[in-house]
């Protein structure tokens, strides 16, 4: 029978060269915490129980876990957390870690700064450790602050040495331990009983296992994985760049999947996509949290999106930023256009250059064009919204709703002081402050009616000295 997978997180570690209030592993990669992804993983590859050794920035840590959205992709593995008080070093956490691993499992590690690491990748280790020690290596271009992989005449592996206890010619070796091993349980805890703290960094080293299985007569296992999917995070050059690559990545996969991306590498996808047949996003594209895309949708340069959903063939041009909005089919948003949460858009609407609309609901062919704010309203079916128009949603304290019946037209320049409404088929003139309701058709109109023209009036000139 195959044995229950336990996977053990290291993320006690304080990040200091994050310089952050933020626990290291709580930093965000494509929007999701490092921390995150490595739970996927452990998702991913069925564990029976995932063991969170944590530290540093407790508090933070539990709390985001707590409150996190889990997209309703995967579900967590039983979780175990372990509080590492004083952090003795990666051997000690391991041990402090497998405190409630039955002696029957398989035991995985993992690192809560190393997100791209794949269940792939990890799956013939977890295999292979069912009955050894098995690593995962990698080759290094530049092994500098890895601990290098020792090898015998046979090449079978004999140790890990770190760097800083490595000699000149064990410095050379390009093959490092990226810090990933399963084994049975039971001997990895036998082995952890016996590592000391006797290396230049005084810490219990994890590394040390591997002589110890070896002098045990235990066959090691190695898995190759890329030097890519192994980057851990130690500073924010090292952050961005991890991000870069997460991007790029992504990316690829939603080409293959058809989405034309002008330039994969000026778009950032923080959270999840969903989009039809024929959709594409132009340059300097951000989104974030959970998008949906009918078919055929449009995404002009430098636009970001949070939490949308787009009906099929809507075009959203530059520089525009939506929020919390839903749209039917055919909408034309933008340029400049800002959108906020609680915003339903129906089909064939237009929202023009700096409109902005907050908690409000277009009919169907309705347009506000230029410039204005919709906030708290509800306005039905074709109507117009003139250039300037405002609804005065706010009078200090409560926010007041405004509705505007089917075909109604609100000439330019009109404030809208709410609560009020607008009956249907009704026009208010331009430049109107509308402060009562506006019966259904026939023309409203509110403005200074005594325009005058002096003649032999003369512009000020400057006074001279
Ligand atoms: C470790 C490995 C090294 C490997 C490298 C890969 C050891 C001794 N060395 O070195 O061979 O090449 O990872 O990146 O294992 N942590 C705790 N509690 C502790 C100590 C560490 O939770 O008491 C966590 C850290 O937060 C970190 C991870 O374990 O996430 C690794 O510890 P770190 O000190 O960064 O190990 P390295 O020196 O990088
Ligand atoms: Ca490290």
């Amino acid at each position: 029978m195959k044995s229950p997978l336990h996977v053990v997180i290291l993320a006690a570690g304080k990040g200091t060269r994050m310089n952050s209030a933020l626990p290291k592993v709580l930093h965000p990669v494509g929007g999701k915490p490092m921390l995150g992804h490595v739970l996927d993983t452990a998702a991913a590859l069925k564990a029976d129980a995932v063991h969170i050794v944590h530290g540093h920035g407790s508090k933070l840590i539990r709390t985001w876990f707590e409150g996190r959205d889990l997209g309703g992709q995967t579900k967590d593995p039983s979780i175990v957390w372990v509080l590492q008080g004083p952090q003795l070093g990666t051997g000690h956490a391991v041990q402090q870690g497998m405190a409630e691993i039955p002696d029957a499992a398989t035991v995985l590690v993992l690192y809560g700064d190393v997100p791209l690491i794949r269940a792939e990748t990890l799956a013939p280790a977890i295999a292979a450790g069912e009955k050894t020690l098995a690593l995962v290596t990698a080759t290094a271009a530049n092994p500098k602050g890895y601990g290098r992989i020792l090898r015998d005449k046979k090449d079978a592996v004999v140790g890990i040495v770190e760097e800083n206890d490595a000699s000149d010619a064990e410095l050379r070796i390009t093959e490092i331990n990226t810090g990933f091993l399963a084994a049975p349980a039971k001997k990895l805890r036998g082995w952890l009983g016996r590592i000391n703290n006797d290396n230049a960094k005084k810490e219990f080293y994890l590394t040390d296992v591997v002589a110890l299985a070896v002098k045990d007569g235990m066959k090691v296992a190695t898995v190759t994985a890329s030097e890519e999917d192994t980057l851990g995070v130690n500073d924010r050059a090292q952050l961005a760049q991890l991000e870069r690559l997460f991007q790029s990545r992504q990316a690829q996969l939603l080409m293959q999947k058809g989405l034309a991306l002008r330039d994969p590498a000026r778009f950032d996808l923080r959270g999840t996509l969903k989009f039809g047949q024929d959709c594409s996003a132009d340059v300097g594209v951000v989104m974030e949290g959970d998008i949906e895309l009918g078919h055929n949708v449009s995404i002009g340069p430098y636009v970001v999106l949070k939490d949308v959903k787009l009906g099929d063939n809507t075009r959203v041009e530059s520089h525009s930023v939506l929020e919390g909005v839903v749209t039917g089919r055919d909408c034309r948003i933008g340029p400049f256009a800002r959108i906020r949460p609680e915003t339903r858009l129906a089909d064939e609407v237009r929202v023009g250059n700096f409109v902005e609309v907050k908690k409000s609901t277009l009919g169907a062919e309705s347009k506000a064009n230029h410039l204005g704010y919709i906030g708290d309203a509800t306005i039905g079916a074709r109507v117009n919204v003139g250039a300037g128009v405002i609804t005065v949603n706010y009078d200090g304290f409560n926010k007041h709703p405004t509705l505007i019946g089917d075909d109604a037209f609100v000439g330019s320049d009109t404030q809208l002081i709410a609560p009020v409404k607008v009956g249907a088929r009704a026009t208010i003139g331009a430049g109107s402050t509308i402060t009562k309701d506006v019966p259904a058709g026939g023309l409203t109109i509110c403005r200074a009616r005594d325009q005058r023209t002096l003649p032999k009036w003369t512009r000020p000139s400057k006074k001279k000295p």
